[in-house]
């Protein structure tokens, strides 16, 4: 029903991914994989809706409504069996904004707070932004895949005196959609040492056939009460730029802390667009959702048959989630400045290199597969002939 191979020229739309090439990098010769929104537009029955609010011509001030909230309700009922409360919402502009308030709201200045690296870089800022210990339990690469060191995570709990712990649930980017068995370790051991959950859940929509995402709230009614949820539509639909986001605190008391902050930084009306934008997707979605998994699913397979045929000596670490792909560049045995160079100067890539998720991932880069695969192609058709060219 869609046509998701269509190119959609993005230049020139004030396109984080490929507007700001230029600025960051001074040139314009590079085809980005990097940032994570993707190059496909919403389906007409979400954007039919948003052009005649467009037309409407007036954008004041908006609040969500019942109807954002069934919305929400009812995409997470249908499709990963989470019932969310309406009281237990507070929308956001963005996940990030939402980690940042939670550490405000319920860690203090000095507090350790603990993460996964390699994980989403923005993770390390925004606890060393605000004054907070970061505590790293590194994910161990078992040569095929990624898996949590539960010693070690308890291990750095007890010695540095953790506080919170920041969990990417799906994993980005490693591709790890951690599993029911493994989420009730982590909430054994954070409730044990009374470390409280940030569950960032932007990614659990996209999961790979024979893998499901697990909200964190459903793991028992106690890991919900020990946790802040981020989520948002903004992935999943591509709406990043319309900055609305959902944080889910089922706890009472956690949710009045949380909200108080949310306050305290300024912040109250969400953005008009986004709340209609966010409602419509979970309201109409479905179709072009299902559609969209599929498509990705197939841009994964041409990945994994390129890599066999053509580039056998990079490692596909097979994701069980996200859009982002995470290849290991090791087999080579180049050094982190060639493995740069043969990237970015050779293959004309811009792509998000390991290092920058963590010091131990220099080996690896991350890709980006929300486009038509005929960019796929020539992005990896570009690092073939880089690589040939060795
Ligand atoms: C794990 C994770 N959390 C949060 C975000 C960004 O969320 P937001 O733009 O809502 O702050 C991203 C974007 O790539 C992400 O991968």
């Amino acid at each position: 029903m869609y046509d998701f191979d269509q190119i959609i020229p993005r230049y020139g739309t004030n396109s984080l991914n490929y507007d700001f090439i230029k600025e960051r990098t001074g040139r314009e010769d590079l085809l980005p994989l990097w940032v994570a929104d993707m190059d496909f537009s919403l389906p007409s029955e979400v954007l039919e809706p948003l052009k005649e609010r467009v037309a409407h011509g007036i954008f004041g001030y908006s609040d969500p409504k019942e109807s954002y909230y069934k919305a929400l309700s009812g995409w997470y009922e249908r499709h990963h069996h989470w019932t969310i409360e309406r009281r237990w919402n507070t929308v956001v502009p963005g996940v990030v904004y939402g980690i940042a308030q939670a550490i405000l709201a319920l860690t203090k200045p000095g507090d350790a707070i603990l993460i996964q690296q390699p994980v989403y870089y923005p993770f390390s800022e925004v606890i060393l932004d605000n004054g907070r210990c970061l505590v790293n339990s590194e994910l161990v690469f078992n040569g095929t895949g990624y898996e949590i060191d539960f010693e070690d995570l308890e291990r750095k709990i007890l010695e540095e005196d953790v506080k919170m712990f920041l969990l990417c649930n799906p994993h980005n980017p490693v591709g790890r959609v951690w599993t029911l068995e493994e989420l009730r370790r982590i909430d054994e051991i954070t409730r044990r040492h009374q470390v409280l959950v940030f569950s960032d859940e932007i990614h659990g929509d996209f999961t790979f056939p024979g893998y499901e995402y697990t909200p964190y709230a459903t793991v028992s009614e106690e890991a919900a009460q020990n946790a802040v949820i981020g989520t948002s539509p903004s992935k999943t639909f591509n709406i990043a730029g319309l900055q609305v986001s959902n944080i889910v605190i089922p706890n009472p008391a956690l949710r009045k802390q949380y909200r108080h902050a949310v306050a305290a930084s300024g912040y109250s009306q969400g953005n008009t667009m986004g709340l209609l934008a966010g409602e419509l997707v979970y309201a109409r979605g479905d179709d072009w959702y299902k559609e969209l998994l599929s498509y990705l699913d197939g841009n994964l397979s041409f990945i994994r048959e390129y890599l066999k045929e053509h580039l056998p000596k990079l490692q596909l670490i097979e994701p069980e989630g996200t859009y982002l792909i995470w290849i290991n560049f090791e087999g080579l045995g180049l050094t982190k400045e060639q493995l740069d160079q043969l990237i970015v100067d050779r293959a004309h890539l811009f792509l998000d290199a390991g290092s920058i998720f963590g010091a131990a991932s220099a080996q690896f880069y991350r890709f980006n597969i929300a486009c038509p695969r005929s960019i796929l192609e020539q992005a990896f058709d570009q690092l073939k002939e880089a690589m040939d060219s060795l």
